[in-house]
């Protein structure tokens, strides 16, 4: 084995003597390509090095004639993780309560075949905050959504008696779940497909917001659907929100049917919506929930599903299990992150400023109506989408905005999603707008 060497801490973080803050952003890009997979594209020339408050980054370059000098650009976070930063970058009540904890406290890590005394304040807080009477932790966001489907399927053999080979699980197209293999099974998205069959069996795709068309395969193989599993917003699709009336009337035909509604909170959770949940601004109480992103209050991956109790039962020693899920220093700060939720009104103020953002963007779309085709979003979970030509590129949007100092991408050719941290400011979407609006102008 080759001599290994590490040592040092940020910029001074060394390997093997490559001291990482004298890297250019080419030669990082280098270090990706040739050792990293190619399963990301990132955006070109940038490397985020720290964080200058909740909602802004700095990104450094090394000085070209200088080795001791930085070149360093403020960059303002339209995208905060893809909504795991709701609570704001390093957001001081959580890294207190972590650093306390680690440091004071003497945190353990403990699997979950012993207990320990953490995970009694999560499953308090998660259960209250959600309204729900059980939760299960898990780590990554994708994570919950597979155990909402294996919970799914559970249910609807034990409880509604499903024969096995003919349990079917229902979701709608567009979604976006994860990139695990069920979760993909269940995407018609193809290059998150493309050579990864064969496919879990037992799925089948509805239009989204087509409660028709929902009513239809209800009526038809209602006896062997255990659940529709739906994204309340669908944000990697480009932020398509649903008509008014669409979730409360599939509540219903679940209901009238026997089939669980699974809601899928990972990225319109934890106030990103204006609502604590984004299920909540349609008044519906679904059967079960997955949550994840901001759940670990951008510090840690943090997911959990929440659920009734009588579905969540299902569930037995052996069935279901995960090291990290829940272990000390993920219920520390799942119940940290909850608690910032609620005493920053982290929802109240999704709302404010989200509102302000979409009247700016509204604005922008009249003064630029041959480029900009739709605003779409519900608290900060927002989107603009331009027309279809070639001219209008979200990635050139993408790229422009950081030349404007803001962070943002496209999620397809033509949207670009703007999500930033719930912490954000008035001062701070007029600098956001200001950058759009320039960018656009010069398309
Ligand atoms: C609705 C939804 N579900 C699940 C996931 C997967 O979360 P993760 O990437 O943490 O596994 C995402 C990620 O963007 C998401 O938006």
């Amino acid at each position: 084995m080759s001599q290994l060497s590490i040592s040092g801490y940020g910029d001074d973080l060394s390997v093997n003597g490559v001291r990482i803050g004298d890297l250019t952003p080419k030669q990082h890009e280098d270090i990706e390509l040739s050792k990293g997979g190619q399963n990301y594209s990132p955006l070109e020339d940038v490397v985020v090095s720290k964080v200058k408050d909740s909602s802004t980054l700095l990104a450094r370059k090394p000085h070209p004639e200088d080795v001791n000098r930085y070149i360093e650009t403020e960059l303002l976070d339209g995208l905060c993780c893809y909504s795991a930063v709701n609570q704001g970058q390093l957001n001081q009540t959580i890294v207190d309560a972590v650093v306390r904890h680690l440091q004071e406290e003497k945190l353990p890590t403990v699997p979950r075949s012993i207990r320990h005394k953490y995970m009694s304040a999560f499953l308090l807080a998660a259960t209250s905050i959600t309204g729900m009477d059980k939760v299960v932790p898990k780590v990554a966001g994708v994570e919950s959504w597979e155990l909402s489907f294996k919970i799914g399927r559970r249910w609807g053999s034990k409880i509604k008696k499903i024969p096995e080979d003919k349990c079917l699980m229902i979701g709608a197209t567009g979604n976006f779940h994860g990139r695990s293999l069920a979760a993909v099974s269940m995407s018609d998205d193809i290059d998150s497909r493309d050579g990864f069959g064969p496919f879990v069996p037992g799925i089948e795709l509805v239009p989204y917001n087509d409660i028709e068309a929902l009513q239809n395969l209800f009526e038809n193989k209602g006896e062997r659907i255990a659940c529709f599993m739906v994204e309340p917003i669908q944000g990697e699709a480009g932020v398509i929100v649903p008509d008014d009336d669409y979730l409360p009337k599939v509540s219903q035909l679940c209901k009238n049917h026997n089939i669980l509604l699974a809601v899928d909170e990972v990225q319109t959770g934890f106030g990103r919506t204006g609502a604590n949940f984004a299920h909540q601004l349609s008044d519906i109480q679904p059967d079960i929930m997955g949550c994840g992103k901001a759940a670990g209050g951008g510090i840690l991956p943090v997911s959990f599903v929440a659920g009734r109790k009588d579905v969540i039962d299902v569930l037995t020693p052996g069935s279901e299990g995960s090291t990290f899920g829940g272990y000390p220093l993920a219920s520390v700060v799942g119940t940290y992150a909850i608690k910032v939720l609620v005493e920053e009104h982290l929802a109240d103020n999704a709302r404010t400023q989200g509102n302000y953002l979409m009247s700016n963007l509204d604005e922008i779309m009249n003064e630029f109506p041959d480029k900009i085709k739709e605003t779409r979003g519900k608290g900060l979970l927002t989107a603009f989408e331009m027309h279809n030509e070639p001219r209008l590129d979200g990635h050139a949007v993408s790229l422009g905005l950081l030349q404007h100092g803001v962070y943002a991408k496209e999620t397809h050719h033509t949207t670009v999603r703007l999500a930033p941290a719930l912490t954000i400011n008035k001062n701070q979407i007029d600098t956001l707008s200001e950058a759009i609006r320039t960018v656009i102008k010069d398309l």
